[in-house]
């Protein structure tokens, strides 16, 4: 269901907007509402980089704090500061492999920061007198569904939550209580959870910029167990124009799952990467790219396959994924062979010990 409001100026706080998808986000909102006040909140952890949003700080109307999504006196601060009436929740600590490795990060920022703002915006929202157009959207994830066996029908919105690793249970309780706020105080939160985006400004971490960059430094591309496990592929860009769909025309209290409709076993996808990088790069250190591909120990407790039914938004507000997953993917290498001076930083000391920690294991 929709509801139709004609558009007010909004204030806009968006968490984790140094991140991957919160910085694609950004940019995506400045574009298209460059008349409202957005405010960057983002603590500036391994994965936020501040330059990917840096020129909108001069160029729009935009404010960038670097801060705790836990600190709640600086949450007070900000919401009243700012007469925020929007919160987009981005904030995360959102890697799979870290949660198997660290979970305290996990527990702490995904449940108690979001818990920290569900709060610190329910006295603000109270205080204003409960404003009919605020809106606080939590950016959730399809992992909180658990894993489907290869003829399983895909996850929809009343799939129960079965959450496998430390991160996916961390967002499903962070789900959790966003559903709560509306139902106890009618705080009119929203939730989507979305499959896995892929674009540019993406971590090296990932998947798929990892196999980029890899292939570009003539690396070995590790992919886990027998590389069978299928993902669904949603171009971020598209991922935004859903967010923003929600935003402004679902009614509070829904979730919305968000699909790529793209699904890939993580084999066929490498050797999709492997292709276009073949094609696209005018210099390689090993050619063809697929020769550096290395069947590595798996992830510990790795989902088989993820896949959304995106019934609902298409429906209800209208959203189709615009990418398939080879048009996405083919901007998404070419921006990773234009953009070195991007990622070629993050691959400080700091990272390589953590890739060490990984993959040395995964290899043995
Ligand atoms: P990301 O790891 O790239 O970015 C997270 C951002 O949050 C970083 O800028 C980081 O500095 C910031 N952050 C971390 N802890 C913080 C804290 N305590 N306070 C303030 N800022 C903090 O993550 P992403 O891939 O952009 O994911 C964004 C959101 O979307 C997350 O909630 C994630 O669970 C969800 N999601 C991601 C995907 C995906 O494929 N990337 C898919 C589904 C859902
Ligand atoms: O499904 C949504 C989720 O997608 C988000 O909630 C997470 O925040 C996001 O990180 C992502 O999780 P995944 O674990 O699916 O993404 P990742 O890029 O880490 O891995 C994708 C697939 O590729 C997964 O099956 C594991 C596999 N993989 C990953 C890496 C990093 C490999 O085979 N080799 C690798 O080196």
């Amino acid at each position: 269901m929709q509801v139709e409001t004609s558009r007010l100026p909004r204030h806009i706080l968006i968490t984790g907007g140094a991140g991957f998808i919160g910085s694609n986000f950004v940019h995506y909102w400045c574009e298209q509402y460059p008349g409202d006040r957005v405010v960057v909140l983002d603590a500036l952890t391994y994965a936020g980089n501040r330059a990917t949003v840096a020129p909108l700080e001069t160029t729009a109307n935009l404010r960038f704090v670097q801060g705790d999504i836990c600190d709640r006196p600086l949450i007070d601060a900000l919401l009243q500061e700012e007469a925020i009436d929007t919160v987009a929740h981005l904030a995360a600590e959102s890697h799979v492999d870290r949660s198997i490795l660290g979970p305290g990060a996990f527990v702490q920022t995904n449940m108690v920061g979001t818990f920290t703002l569900l709060e610190s915006f329910r006295q603000h929202w109270m205080a204003q007198g409960k404003p009919e157009h605020v809106r606080f959207l939590h950016v959730s994830t399809d992992e909180v569904y658990g894993s489907l066996g290869a003829d399983d029908p895909s996850f929809n919105e009343t799939t129960p939550y079965a959450p496998n690793s430390p991160y996916s249970a961390s967002k499903a309780g962070s789900d959790h209580l966003a559903r709560a706020y509306f139902h106890t105080y009618g705080m009119p939160t929203l939730i989507t959870n979305c499959s896995n985006n892929y674009g540019p400004y993406h971590f090296p971490e990932k998947l798929i910029p990892l196999m980029c960059i890899n292939i570009l430094l003539g690396k070995p591309l590790p992919v886990y167990g027998d590389g069978q496990n299928v993902r669904d592929w949603l171009y971020v860009r598209d991922h935004c124009r859903a967010l923003d769909l929600v935003i402004h025309k679902a009614i509070p209290g829904e979730t919305y799952n968000v699909g790529g409709n793209n699904e890939a076993k993580n084999i066929d996808l490498v050797h999709l990467l492997c292709g276009l990088m073949d094609e696209l790069a005018p210099e390689l250190p090993v050619r063809p790219a697929n020769q550096l591909i290395t069947f590595v120990q798996d992830r510990p407790g790795h989902d088989r396959r993820y896949a959304i039914d995106a019934t609902k938004i298409r429906a209800e507000l209208g959203w189709t994924p615009a990418e398939t997953v080879e048009s996405g993917l083919r901007k998404t290498v070419q921006w990773y062979l234009d953009n070195r001076q991007w990622w070629q930083p993050l691959l400080s000391p700091q990272y390589q010990a953590y890739y060490e920690s990984v993959y040395a294991v995964a290899s043995n």
